[in-house]
């Protein structure tokens, strides 16, 4: 979204080659294609991808927008695949937030920026191999997820993917529904993921067929047993978190007691955490 210019007496929306003109210099200025709005706190984007961004799948870069005549980034999940031509993202609305209160109004055509440089520790190089990956996340944790599960690379090298998702309610479920839907009828995807892709939708706080948090799942085996699959097991599992502080730390305890040992980019290992927000 593109601020308006302020004159003495009334207020004029400021041309493109202005907009222009404000842009930091090094940071790539791209434009909105898509929004889609799920509740009064998520939407998804979609827009331009500049020519030459290299990025591994599941991980994250600064995005931006010009508020008023400073730039205003926080890290975003790619949650679009490596070989997608656009990119996305899945987004929360922080009311009062100094970038998702403006972010949440961009519309196709609109200008959001982006740093050059993506990192992350939620990707496939971090893993050692095994045959099961758990892609555990809660609220828009689920963003590095929706680039890896349309991956071809992640069912190259794993023969089951488990991506779990908890929420509080089952509207803010919508985007992972549809990631299913949208794999099911992709002309490629569809045949190479076949029924290798098992998803676990959950909510806390309301009725629904899968109920509790992760942790609670793990801890008790209904995961497991839901999904008809034997309890962790470090020689063939492999697990990625992404969530709150608080969800990362009760996560990783349970895969540690599974036997799973954290890896990072330097040193692979059974799992990998990253945060999906600070606070
Ligand atoms: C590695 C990394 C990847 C991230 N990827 C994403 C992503 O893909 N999608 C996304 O929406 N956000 C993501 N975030 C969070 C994002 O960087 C911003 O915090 C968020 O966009 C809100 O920005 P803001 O300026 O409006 O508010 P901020 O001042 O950044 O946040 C204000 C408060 O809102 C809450 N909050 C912030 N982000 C979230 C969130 N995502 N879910 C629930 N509560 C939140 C926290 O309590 C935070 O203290 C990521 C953060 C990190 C560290
Ligand atoms: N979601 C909303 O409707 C809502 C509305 C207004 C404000 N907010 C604020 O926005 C922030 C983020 O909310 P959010 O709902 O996106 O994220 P969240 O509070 O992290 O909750 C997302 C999901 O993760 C679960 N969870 C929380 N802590 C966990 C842990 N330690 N281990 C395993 N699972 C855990 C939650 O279960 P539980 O339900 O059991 O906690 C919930 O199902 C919070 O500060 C919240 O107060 C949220």
């Amino acid at each position: 979204m593109n601020a308006p210019a302020k004159t003495d007496d009334f207020v004029v929306a400021e041309t493109p080659a202005q907009v222009q003109a404000k842009i930091p210099d090094g940071v790539y200025a791209e434009t909105v294609l898509a929004v889609e709005h799920y509740t009064d706190r998520l939407f998804r984007f979609r827009m331009t991808r500049p020519a030459g961004f290299r990025f591994r799948s599941g991980e994250f870069a600064m995005i931006g927008l010009m508020v008023g005549e400073k730039p205003v980034y926080r890290a975003y999940s790619i949650a679009s695949p490596a070989w997608d031509e656009e990119l996305e993202f899945f987004s929360i609305k922080v009311p009062d937030g100094p970038l998702t209160s403006h972010l949440q109004m961009i519309k196709p055509g609109d200008t959001v920026l982006m740093r050059k440089k993506p990192t992350g520790t939620l990707v496939l190089d971090a893993l050692t191999p095994g045959k099961r990956l758990y892609m555990f996340s809660t609220g828009t944790g689920i963003a590095p997820f929706a680039s890896l599960i349309r991956d071809p690379e992640t069912y190259e090298k794993f023969d089951e993917v488990i991506l779990t998702h908890t929420c509080r309610d089952v509207a803010e479920l919508k985007y992972g529904f549809d990631l299913m839907e949208e794999i099911r009828n992709h002309e490629f995807l569809a045949e190479l993921v076949g029924d290798k892709l098992k998803h676990y939708p959950t909510v806390t706080r309301e009725d629904f067929k899968y109920r509790g948090r992760i942790t609670d799942l793990i801890e008790n085996g209904k995961l497991f047993s839901d999904l008809g699959v034997p309890a962790l097991d470090p020689a063939v599992d492999r697990g990625m978190i992404c969530g709150s502080t608080a969800m990362l730390k009760d996560t990783k305890d349970l895969l540690e007691k599974a036997g799973l040992v954290e890896g990072s980019n330097n040193k692979p290992g059974e799992f990998v955490i990253e945060r999906a927000f600070v606070g």
